[in-house]
Order: C-alpha cells, then structure tokens, then sequence
C-alpha cells in the first residue's frame, strides 16, 4: 500500500472520542486523510483530534453530534462537505451497548440501541450518499459491527440484533449505491483492548483468560488493528470489495468450538 493512500481524501469517524472510533480516525489521518472526529461527547472529541492533528500532522477537527437524531447527522456531513469541498469516506462506529439479561431489556434499551447503531448509521450514510452523488465523486462507508451479529453472547441481545441489521444494511446499501461508485462494507471485531474493556476485565466483569482460550491467535486485537482493516476498505485496495463484512476475530468465527485433535487419529 503507499504511503499516504488517503490524501486528499475527506473522512468522517462517528463515536471517534475514545476507542475503536478513536483509532480509526488516528489510522485514517495517517493514511493523509483530513478527519473529522464525531462524538456525542464534544469535549472528549476535541481532544481526540487536538491529540490525532499533533501526532499525524493532517488537519482533524471535532464534532459534537448525536447520530440518533437525522437532523445532526446531515449538519454533521454537509458541514464538513462544504468545508473541504466533499466528504469521501464515513465510518460509522457510534454505538451504546445495554449488558443486561433478556428478561430485563425494555422497549427504551431496544429503541436506544437501535437508534445509535443502526438509525444513526443509516441517517449519516443517507447524507453522506446524497452529497457523493451530487458532486458526482466516489465515496466510501465503513460500518463497524461485531462478530455478535452472528456468534450470540449471553446479556447482548439487543445489541446482537443491531449489529445483524446493520450487516444487512451493509449488503442492501452496497447493492443500491453501486451505480453511484459509493461502496459499503463492515467490519465486525471480536474482543478488542478498549480502555472500557480493560475497565471491565479490571472490574471482574469479563474473564480475559476464559475468553481468550475461545480465539486461536490467542489475545484480544488492538483497536489500531481493527483501523487497519477499516483503512484497508476505504481506501482504493479495496476497490472491488462492496457488500462484505470483514470479521478481524483472531480466528474467533472460524473456531467451531471442537476439541483439539488427538495424536494417532491421522488414517492411512
Ligand atoms: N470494544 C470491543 O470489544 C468491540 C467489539 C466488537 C464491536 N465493537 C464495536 O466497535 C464500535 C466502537 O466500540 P468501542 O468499544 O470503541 O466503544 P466505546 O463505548 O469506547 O466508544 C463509543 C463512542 O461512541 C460515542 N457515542 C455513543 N452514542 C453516540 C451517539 N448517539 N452519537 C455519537 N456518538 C455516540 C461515545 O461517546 C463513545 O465515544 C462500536 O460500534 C462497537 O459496537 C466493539
């Protein structure tokens, strides 16, 4: 890959404050992107991209939006279009998590993670598009979800379903705005080192050495690995791939869960 794939390239990073959205926008502002970080939280967001402008040297600038409302999302993307004249690339990260049993998850849980992860991303792809297709450009969305989607996990069955919709929406997107040179493709993480899930391992909350037995390159990823994925795809490499989820698992989805095999099986 050269070195600078990205430059003069535009790319807008949602939930990009802290964690793996954090990373991406890091990633995609080496890669010679100008970033704008995303996050309902502004405070933290300008940090971020005072932090990301420093070490890249690309010009990042921050934004304080709630992707649950359309409204700010098409602000969000028609100002950074005007701004530096279109938008190229939209990853959307922004995403709320509800850990809680079945039998306690409320309607508000429910409509809570979908707006976020799944309406949310939507609405800001639909700006993002509509302002491809006016100024006749190229564009491309990242959308990250988790390899929940597919691989259930006991108190995220809300969020589960939300990342399932959102690999729909990845395929359907994928199919309606090839004709506009827009591809749309995921990447689902596994267990990825985010200061919130070292928190969580810290707090007793997850087990690192009962889940890590479950991945074959054994270890969590770094968030900096899942931005290379998401790099990957939203630069020209990737110019034939559209429709497609990229699980960056450690081999998690590939591990069907059986015993290792023992010696003197092997037949002749
Ligand atoms: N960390 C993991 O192990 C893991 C694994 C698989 C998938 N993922 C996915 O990766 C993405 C990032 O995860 P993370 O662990 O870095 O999360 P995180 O909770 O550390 O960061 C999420 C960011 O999104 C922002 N956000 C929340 N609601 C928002 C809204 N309405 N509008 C705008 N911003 C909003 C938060 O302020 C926060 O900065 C999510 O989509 C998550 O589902 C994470």
């Amino acid at each position: 890959m050269k070195d600078k794939p990205l430059a003069g390239r535009t790319a807008i990073v949602t939930g990009a404050a802290q964690g793996i959205g954090a990373a991406c926008a890091q990633a995609l502002a080496a890669a010679g992107a100008a970033v704008v970080v995303a996050d309902l939280n502004g405070d933290a967001a300008q940090q971020t991209a005072a932090s990301i402008a420093a070490a890249t040297g690309a010009s990042a600038f921050a934004a304080a939006v709630d992707v649950a409302d359309a409204a700010q999302c098409r602000a969000l993307i028609d100002d950074a279009a005007s701004r530096h004249n279109g938008v190229d690339i939209l990853v959307n990260c922004a995403a709320v998590v509800a850990m809680k049993p079945a039998l306690d998850l409320t309607l508000d849980d429910w409509q809570r993670i979908f707006s976020v992860g799944v309406y949310g991303a939507f609405a800001c792809a639909q700006a993002f598009a509509r302002q491809v297709v006016a100024r006749h450009g190229n564009g491309a969305i990242v959308n990250i979800s988790s390899i929940t989607a597919h691989h259930s996990a006991h108190g995220r069955t809300a969020y589960a379903a939300s990342k399932a919709a959102l690999d729909s929406m990845t395929r359907s997107l994928a199919l309606e705005w090839a004709e506009h040179r827009i591809r749309v493709n995921a990447v689902a993480p596994s267990h990825t080192a985010t200061d919130r899930l070292k928190q969580a391992i810290q707090a007793g909350q997850l087990e690192y050495d009962t889940i890590v037995q479950r991945i074959p390159l054994g270890r969590f990823a770094e968030p900096a690995e899942i931005a290379d994925a998401v790099v990957f795809l939203a630069s020209d490499q990737a110019r034939f791939i559209t429709g497609q989820v990229l699980a960056v698992d450690g081999g998690y989805t590939a591990n069907g869960g059986w015993l290792p095999m023992k010696t003197g099986m092997e037949r002749g």
